[in-house]
């Protein structure tokens, strides 16, 4: 199944793997953690933001002075403003680190739902709220692309772009689809979605001076409001600190910066205060990105066995009017199963919605919903069981470069997760199997999500009590981070974990790539084991270095270190405190600094990192096809005479490499499926045919599960370490759980029912 590998870097102390409680959850549950909106700053003033009502046209005339008469304005900023320009961005994210190059108050000119038309600064929020309600906007409107849909109804070919880079063949798949005794021709679509995080976008700002700003932002990516800033500013990065130490949540819509980044920097400078500036929930719903809608046909073409000779796939996807944002959903497709007839081809659509961004498994998740309810479909047209059939394609090799797997157990994720569910009871036949009156229905997919890593780097320090720290500019973002970074570092200086601090989220602190795509873990994870080593070295070079130490003359290779005392390990008597060496030696820290490339990573991506540019290293990047797998079974019922779904029993068992907290690694599973059953059978977001706006931008109306519309969910993982993925062994677990999940759901429905529904979400309309 794989090549040769190196055993995973094992440091024997103890912390990592276990299922450790979150190292910040205290502060979080009592309200001691600090998010950006949180910070009080003396003389701090409050922006608001005014959204256009329109998603297309120009603003024909704004009047602010209703909203400057309201008491306590400070200022009321519009396009029309003295200095509210900025250094435009030339294209959003991945090109560059805002998500958008549609900056705010630049122009007159309206391009997407829910773009700033005026910003009120007032001392009090109420104030600023009140006045915001007295800017008068008229505008000249213009025809909109409210939805995918419409665009593509449009046909416009100004509206179009084909996505080159998502073109991929292999062998010939339109001869081998002609051949083919079993041929199917099916589309599935899925909607826009937005992001929500329990914490709001915000940004609180402050200017030191001219030339030196600091910015309370909840980011994925520190560098991105520093070097957004700097840029729009004419700063050097440097100028620019930014600080983030704790995250409710970003999805991916936290990974770049928006437009409220620059308004509260902008409204700082002019009124010459902090400024603090939090979007509103229906604010969230546009101008921070979204998972774009999708409409993926595919051509399948298989033997009557249920070996697929041939896949075609064409995906047509939502976009901004101004970024290329790609909801990369064929890439699950290409390298699933062992199809040796492929062809891919994406085309973008714009929208007046705003730039889209990855969310949560982007791609893989929308993508997933396609191609594991096709294979589904396959299996009950040539009569296979839907495991059995994904068995006869399962993949040995990678298919796209045909490089081995760095570590493949996907066999032992179905067999284990079928035994658990009890899939061997199933009734193959749609709509027989029933709980009293209630329709069940049992149905599984596959689930997969490939290896990032990004270089890193990060700062040890062993301090004279005994204590140790790491500083990395990396961010939590509501995952655990700390808590695995505190048990790696433990083992790695060789102190128990609650003598660990580990600092994260502020641009003063060593460079990191941001925390998406599921590279934190394995990327940070490495080299802060590298720091912490590094420094209990330097410190067994003091201790053998003197002579009044115990371990005087050893070779430092011969120590160990546990619980804050260095010693022999032929002879663990042998030895003495951190405390003791450091007092000796008259130091009151040791420190270190280390950067760390992943496998496969070149120097110049470390270079790239440390410029706020996107610097990842692929999945086949090694000579080795890395990626996480699992799978997913689940059980619906469904009312027969209401036909209302709901997801009663889900079984997941995953390949994640070496877990390094059981406890947040199951969280991150446990979450993705939630998520999934959600995508499933409740969200997406409702467009106003009339006003192309967002219908139901509030939480009430975009639908989410509660605990009553999930039963349980049940999951476990191998924990097999894959040490061509990172030298812990580690692979992330952020993304991979809700893959797969929406296709299961559908698959499940379709078993109690006897209905496909190919277009997400599965609500109960579909089904009548
Ligand atoms: Mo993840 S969607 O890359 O934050």
């Amino acid at each position: 199944m794989t090549g040769t590998r190196p055993a995973p870097l094992q440091v024997p102390g103890g912390a990592i793997g276990r299922r450790m409680n979150r190292v910040d959850g205290p502060d979080k549950v009592t309200g001691h953690a600090t998010y950006a909106a949180e910070y009080e700053l003396p003389n701090v003033a409050h922006a608001v933001l005014v959204t256009s009502s329109i998603p297309c046209g120009r603003v024909r005339r704004i009047d602010t002075a209703a909203a400057c008469a309201v008491a306590g304005v400070l200022a009321v900023l519009t396009h029309e403003s003295e200095g509210v320009k900025l250094k435009p961005v030339e294209q959003p994210f991945p090109k560059s680190t805002s998500g958008t190059a549609l900056l705010p108050l630049q122009t007159d000119r309206i391009e997407q739902r829910g773009q700033v038309v005026a910003v009120v600064v007032a001392e009090t929020l109420e104030q600023a709220q009140h006045a915001a309600l007295l800017v008068e906007v008229e505008y000249d409107e213009e025809p909109f692309i409210g939805t995918l849909q419409g665009s593509l109804e449009s046909g416009r070919e100004d509206l179009q772009k084909p996505v080159e880079d998502e073109a991929y063949q292999r062998g010939n798949a339109e001869q081998a689809y002609q051949a083919a005794e079993v041929q199917l021709d099916l589309t599935y679509t899925t909607p826009q979605e937005n992001h929500n995080p329990m914490e709001l976008h915000a940004t609180l700002a402050f200017w030191e001076s001219d030339t030196h700003l600091t910015v309370y932002e909840p980011s994925q990516w520190i560098l991105a409001p520093q070097h957004t800033l700097a840029h729009h500013f004419g700063l050097e990065p440097q100028q620019v600190r930014v600080v983030s130490p704790y995250i409710g949540g970003g999805f991916g819509s936290k990974a770049a910066t928006w437009s409220h980044l620059p308004i509260a920097a902008l409204a700082a400078k002019l009124v010459k205060r902090p400024v603090k500036l939090s979007r509103t929930r229906a604010q969230e719903f546009a101008g921070v990105g979204y998972r774009p809608a999708t409409v993926q046909h595919y051509k399948l073409g298989a033997t009557r066995d249920g070996k697929i000779t041939s896949i075609s796939l064409h995906a047509d996807t939502q976009a901004g009017m101004n970024g290329d944002f790609v909801e990369s959903v064929s890439h699950v497709t290409e390298m699933l199963y062992a199809v040796p007839n492929m062809q891919v081809s994406q085309t973008l659509w714009r929208t007046h919605a705003g730039d889209g961004i990855m969310m949560r498994a982007p791609g893989e998740a929308s993508g997933s919903f396609g191609l594991e309810s096709l294979v589904d479909e396959l299996a009950y047209v040539v009569g296979l069981d839907p495991l059995e059939l994904r068995l006869r394609n399962y993949a040995e090799t990678d298919p796209k470069s045909g490089h081995p797997y760095s570590s493949k157990h996907l066999r032992e994720c179905y067999r284990q997760a079928a035994a658990k569910f009890g899939w061997e009871k199933r009734n193959p036949e749609p709509g027989r199997m029933r709980d009293g009156e209630t329709l069940l229905g049992w149905g599984m997919a596959t689930v997969t999500y490939p290896v990032y890593a990004s270089p890193a780097t990060a700062r040890a320090r062993i301090l004279e009590d005994g204590r140790a720290e790491i500083e990395a500019g990396s961010q939590d973002i509501g995952t655990g981070t700390y808590t695995i970074l505190t048990q790696i570092a433990a083992d790695g200086f060789g102190v128990a974990p609650n003598c660990v601090k580990v600092l994260l989220g502020d641009t003063n602190y060593p460079k990191n790539a941001y925390s998406g795509g599921s590279r934190t873990a394995a990327s940070v994870g490495d080299v802060v084991m590298a720091a912490s080593l590094g420094a209990r070295q330097e410190l067994a070079l003091l201790a053998t270095g003197d002579e009044h130490s115990p371990l005087h003359g050893l070779n430092p290779h011969d120590l160990d270190a546990r619980g804050g005392r260095l010693f022999l390990k032929a002879d663990p008597s042998r030895g003495e405190t951190f405390q003791d060496i450091l007092a000796r030696a008259g130091r009151n820290h040791i420190e270190v600094y280390r950067e760390v490339l992943p496998i496969g990573g070149k120097r110049e991506q470390l270079d790239a990192m440390m410029q706020a540019q996107n610097a990842s290293v692929e999945a086949d990047a090694a000579g080795y096809a890395r990626h996480s797998f699992g799978a997913v079974f689940v059980e619906v019922r469904v009312d027969p005479d209401f036909m209302t779904p709901r997801v009663s029993r889900v079984v997941g068992v995953f390949d994640v490499g070496r877990v390094l907290n059981r406890k947040t690694a199951e969280s991150q599973l446990s979450g993705g499926i939630i998520w999934g059953a959600s995508m499933a059978l409740f969200e997406q977001t409702e467009v106003d045919p009339t006003t192309g706006l967002v219908l139901n931008d509030d939480l009430a109306e975009y639908l989410v599960p509660i605990n009553a519309d999930i039963g349980t969910v049940e999951v476990t993982m191998l924990d097999v370490p894959d040490t061509h993925a990172s030298a812990l062994g580690a692979r992330g677990v952020g993304e991979l759980g809700i893959v797969g999940m929406a296709a299961a759901v559908a698959n499940a429905v379709y078993h109690a029912t006897g209905k496909r529904i190919r277009d997400l979400p599965i609500t109960l309309d579909k089904l009548l």
